[in-house]
């Protein structure tokens, strides 16, 4: 990851935003210590906190500021996963086992509660209330669409209701890596709403991304369980689109039929998912998507951190893990 270019501007950056990361447990139970350097030592792509770097150095923000929002972003991230793995049974997350893998449900939820707390503590931070606003709002919308994720998951979604789940788990988090940073530059209101904007269509590329990847990707890069959302009842684009094309396929008539607890149709229908033309499809999309996003940024001013923007949009959806 650290050899693509767009990390270049802010590539001295991220070991200082990873520090104050793991200050974060100093003088807590030592198993909470070794629990968030477990977490934090394998890694993860960081692209929520270079999007942050970049977005606010491109607005000119204060780079101390920005330093802990990038940590505080991470960690809310890193807090999101450490439930989400607890939620969906998951043994696997950066390559590693996750915390629900080694520990009990009790001590993993505690340990992500307590990194939380630390992201709200890094957000207020930034002395700005108006991020921490958005910050608190984030997670309000990132836990009411898990839960909305989780109640009505029966039958086949519509393509609207993809669109406000991906939104609400993966693309408002992206979107408070921008608009934060907007609130702590030097910037109008309208290239604030701009630079929201582009947050929100790289994150629905990234999620739509992330979804086609749990077809089409290698567990060993990916570095987590692949091929599990639709075990598990989650439609996602790719799935939406493969159901749309072949309403008499047997083995989708047989998932609304019997639900998803029929394995060997369910794996099968996976198989048939990942060589179908239904992956171009949702990447096509993604594609659609991060253009909008790069063509948004000919409103910014002509500097490093904008190319770099343009190019990671470009990789988010041309990504292999
Ligand atoms: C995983 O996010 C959760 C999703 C929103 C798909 P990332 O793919 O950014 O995970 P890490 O941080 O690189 O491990
Ligand atoms: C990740 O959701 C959690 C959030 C984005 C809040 P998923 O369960 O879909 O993601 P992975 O596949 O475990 O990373
Ligand atoms: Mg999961
Ligand atoms: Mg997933």
């Amino acid at each position: 990851m650290t050899v693509l270019s767009f990390f270049a501007p802010v590539q001295d950056l991220l070991p200082l935003v990873e520090s104050r990361m793991r200050q974060q447990a100093d003088d807590r139970h030592p198993d909470l210590q070794a629990a968030l350097r477990h977490i934090i030592d394998a890694g993860g792509k960081r692209v929520r906190p270079t999007v942050v770097l970049l977005a606010g150095r491109l607005l000119e923000a204060d780079q101390d500021k920005l330093l802990t929002l990038a940590a505080a972003i991470e960690m809310l991230h890193t807090a999101t996963l450490v439930h989400d793995d607890l939620i969906d049974g998951a043994l696997l997350r950066r390559g590693n086992p996750t915390l629900n893998a080694q520990w009990t449900p009790a001590a993993t939820v505690l340990t992500g509660d307590f990194v939380f707390a630390r992201a709200a503590k890094l957000a207020a931070e930034t002395d700005s209330v108006a991020v921490m606003k958005q910050f608190a709002e984030t997670l309000a919308v990132m836990v009411n669409g898990e839960l909305t994720q989780m109640f009505d998951s029966r039958g086949v979604p519509s393509r609207e209701n993809y669109y406000q789940r991906i939104y609400a788990k993966t693309a408002s988090l992206f979107e408070l890596s921008t608009y934060a940073p907007a609130l702590l530059g030097q910037v109008g209101a309208s290239l604030r709403e701009t630079m929201r904007q582009y947050g929100r269509l790289i994150g629905n590329a990234f999620q739509i991304v992330d979804d086609i990847l749990d077809f089409t990707g290698q567990q060993a890069a990916v570095g987590k369980p692949i091929g599990s959302d639709l075990l598990q009842g989650l439609i996602t684009l790719p799935a939406l689109y493969y159901i749309e094309n072949h309403p008499t396929d047997e083995r989708v008539r047989r998932l609304l039929e019997d639900g998803y607890h029929n394995q060997a149709n369910t794996n099968a229908l996976v198989e048939a998912i990942r060589h179908s033309e239904a992956i171009a499809q949702a990447h096509t999309e993604a594609v659609a998507l991060a253009e909008e996003a790069i063509a948004l940024l000919s409103h910014f001013p002509d500097r490093p951190e904008r190319y770099a923007l343009e190019e990671l949009a470009r990789y988010i959806v041309n990504r292999t893990y």
